[in-house]
């Protein structure tokens, strides 16, 4: 079938959701979700949630376990007449029916990575946070909580119990379409981040799901990508930012993604599932598979797959059948319920169902402003351009961006639908797919947030499409503001690092009009900037969120000092990445997507080779001492920092601690990096962070900063004993301002030797 006539099929199957949309809320605000009423001796709360999962286990029939294990197919998310006990649904990405006569509720879904996504069709607002690598980049654990707690408030708000949030995979490929969704490329501050995120969801009654498991590291292709990669590089890359997200927060349930690793299925991959989670992280939540991810029964079962997501096509009928067989057991069965039964028992969503009510909209403003006042980077400020004296300045020219109608936002299933309506017409063909491309812009415009933060002055805009007369009204105005935007997808990788439709010769153009260019960049992730000398400030402010243009206007007029550093490093061109091509899926016949059959696909099974192993993001570059455009870990501040009395020594395995003073005039936050250099012959990267602190500074103040290192982030992974070692020998230790900012340095013995 040709693309529109898929287009038109989608669209016919979008129709009924609407219905299906309004018949469920109405469901919603009258009868469910309520706490259902006490059914048995595990409504006893002094039981530990084993125990209380095993008491409803055996009072469960085989068809009532198996309805727990899977969605009730795509038809339900469809929302057709036949969906049954889906009418219950609230529209999320997903819907599991619970067991009304035993107590247990049903599990309602909703993707929740930037804030609760898709509640147009329910006429539902949620707060439009700044994208997850803002978050990031924030580096304090503080704000990914209340990212976290904002998220879960907001999705109980709206009658979810379980959020489908938790974006851990590493920036592996910088071109990646997820990269706003996730927390940057290293382990070590993307798993905390992650934790503290998972954490506050979980505080607030909902189930939590990091995704998407594991060393799914791009989109295209992503249903047919083979990840091969060594054991020793993904235990201590990909997954131990999942380890350190899991371990730090309980979190309830773990997303196995669409990809192959090293040959298998990650929803039926014994090692990753079995062999790591299960075994050795002692993970106590349950496997869902991503959307149309699951690809068998047994061996999917058996290597540790619990639900089936949103269909049913292997854990519904075959999976029943697998147990009368006897082919899977059913200890491995009650098992699998096991685990989803404690998790919503340990997650308080039986006990403290959610009560619908209305988001508080302020609230969220609050945070979201916050996230992006904290987590946007300053990358230049030649001469302190910035920040803008608003009682000085007469005219100013913002030109580019769609900046007179809103900030950008990344696209996908994560989608926080726009409050009003997307504000730039569209002119795409409408219809699902189509959602995924359009690019979304929302309602915090950045033209009238500079005009309030400078009444005096006159501030004008320019759409950019003709250069001409942007550098025109650039020329007679005393400071420029062009808006670069650089949109992202779930579903395909951006194909380079560029800003697209000719923003380059804008900036440069502008530029040349006007030496005092400022650009304010809205990206997912790293871009490509040709323009850089010439321009005299950067700003890069990611995917800002529904009060962006704000959070841009308070630090551009210095009424908040920036402090956020890079997550990711911006390289010069994509020459320098690891693999300046990507690999991409060879060209094979028309067939149906496994999984999602609705979906025809035109792709092989094919490898993506990660062969630079333990060199992500910065350790390529200091291991191929290549110089990037920016750093990892690097952002500027309107004051300076200075750095000294560097000591350390061992503790359970490492104690740094130094001082940090604030060199400027000005009140600022420094992120303070601590960097490790492993012993000589462990074959490791030349440098690994392995803690840091965000400290406020007013000027000339100085604090004595202390990290605490525990021994897995100095550990290397040894493949021939299985375990982590902290190899004895020679650390060399650095502490600064960024991955190549690290002017104190030391080394210490460690290991018992
Ligand atoms: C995405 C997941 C998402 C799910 C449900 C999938 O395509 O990869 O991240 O949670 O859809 O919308």
């Amino acid at each position: 079938m040709n693309v529109r006539g898929w287009t038109r099929r989608i669209i016919r199957c979008l129709i009924p959701l609407c219905f299906l949309g309004t018949a469920s809320w109405a469901v919603a605000q009258f009868g469910m979700p309520t706490k259902p009423a006490p059914k048995g001796p595990w409504d006893n709360k002094s039981l530990s949630p084993d125990q209380r999962a095993d008491l409803v286990i055996g009072q469960m029939t085989l068809d009532e376990k198996i309805q727990l294990l899977h969605g009730m197919g795509w038809r339900a998310l469809f929302g057709t007449p036949e969906s049954g006990p889906a009418v219950r649904s609230l529209g999320g990405a997903g819907f599991i029916p619970g067991i009304p006569r035993l107590g247990i509720p049903d599990l309602q879904m909703s993707d929740a990575a930037v804030g609760v996504a898709r509640g147009a069709q329910r006429s539902r607002y949620s707060t439009a946070l700044p994208s997850a690598v803002a978050e990031a980049a924030s580096w304090d654990p503080k704000i990914a909580y209340d990212y976290g707690a904002l998220i879960g408030t907001e999705l109980r708000d709206q009658g979810f119990n379980m959020s489908l949030g938790g974006g851990t995979n590493l920036t592996r490929e910088p071109r990646d379409g997820r990269t706003f969704e996730y927390q940057g490329e290293d382990p070590i501050l993307a798993g905390t981040m992650d934790g503290q995120m998972m954490k506050a969801e979980q505080a607030q009654h909902v189930i939590g799901d990091i995704k998407h498991y594991a060393v799914n590291d791009q989109e295209n292709g992503r249903n047919f990508a083979n990840s091969i990669i060594s054991k020793r590089a993904m235990r201590e890359t990909d997954l131990l930012a999942f380890r350190i997200g899991i371990r730090d927060s309980g979190v309830g349930a773990v997303m196995c993604s669409y990809n192959l690793i090293n040959g298998t299925y990650a929803c039926e991959n014994d090692y990753t599932l079995h062999d790591v989670l299960d075994h050795d992280w002692d993970f106590k939540g349950f496997v869902v598979s991503d959307w149309g991810g699951t690809h068998s029964t047994v061996p999917a079962a058996k290597a540790g797959l619990d639900i089936e997501m949103p269909g049913n096509d292997y854990f519904d009928a075959p999976l029943k059948k697998a147990v009368q067989d006897g082919e899977i057991s059913e200890t491995q069965l009650n098992e699998m319920v096991h685990r989803v039964l404690r998790t919503e028992f340990a997650t308080g969503i039986v006990d403290d169902p959610p009560h619908p009510m209305v988001v508080d909209v302020m609230h969220g403003f609050k945070v979201a402003q916050k996230v992006e006042e904290e987590g946007a980077v300053l990358l230049k400020n030649a001469d302190h351009q910035l920040p803008l004296d608003a009682d000085s300045i007469k005219s100013i020219a913002i030109i580019g961006g769609h900046a007179d109608a809103g900030v950008l936002s990344g696209g996908g299933s994560g989608q926080v639908d726009p409050a009003g309506g997307n504000p730039v017409h569209s002119a795409g063909p409408g219809g699902l797919m189509a959602l995924m491309r359009e690019w979304v812009y929302h309602r915090s415009v950045p033209l009238e947030a500079i005009r309030d933060r400078a009444p005096h002055a006159k501030v004008e805009y320019d759409p950019g499409t003709d250069i001409s007369a942007a550098a025109a009204l650039a020329k007679s105005s005393d400071v420029a503001i062009v808006f670069g935007i650089q949109h992202e997808s779930e579903g395909s990788d951006l194909p380079n690092l560029d800003l697209p439709n000719g923003q380059d010769a804008l900036i440069d153009a502008v530029a040349a009009a006007n030496p005092h260019t400022i650009v304010v960049l809205e990206s997912g992730g790293a871009v490509t900037m040709p323009w850089l000398d010439h321009v005299s400030a950067v700003l890069e402010s990611w995917y800002p969120g529904i009060r962006g243009a704000q959070a841009i206007a308070a630090i551009l007029f210095g009424d908040v000092n920036p402090s956020g550093k890079l997550p990711i490093t911006f390289p010069k061109s994509i020459a320098q990445l690891p693999h300046p091509v990507e690999a991409s899926q060879p060209p094979g016949p028309l067939t149906p997507m496994p999984g999602m059959p609705m979906f025809k696909v035109n792709a092989k099974i094919f490898d993506v080779p990660y062969d630079e192993g333990l060199l992500v993001g910065y350790k390529w570059y200091d291991a191929k001492d290549k110089t990037p455009l920016f750093p990892f870990g690097y952002g500027l501040s309107y004051t300076t920092f200075a750095y000294s009395n560097l000591s350390v020594s061992p503790s359970d395995a490492l104690e740094v601690s130094f001082d940090v003073r604030n060199t400027g005039d000005r009140a600022g936050q420094e992120i303070a990096e601590v960097y490790a250099g492993l012993p000589a012959g462990t074959d490791e990267p030349p440098r690994r962070l392995i803690g840091w602190q965000k400290v406020s500074l007013a000027p000339g103040e100085s604090k004595h900063v202390t990290v605490h290192v525990e021994p897995l982030y100095l550990s290397i992974y040894d493949v021939d004993h299985d375990a982590w070692q902290l190899v004895p020998g020679e650390y060399k230790v650095w502490a600064g301002g960024s991955s190549r900012d690290l002017p104190l340095h030391a080394s210490i013995r460690l290991g018992g030797q």
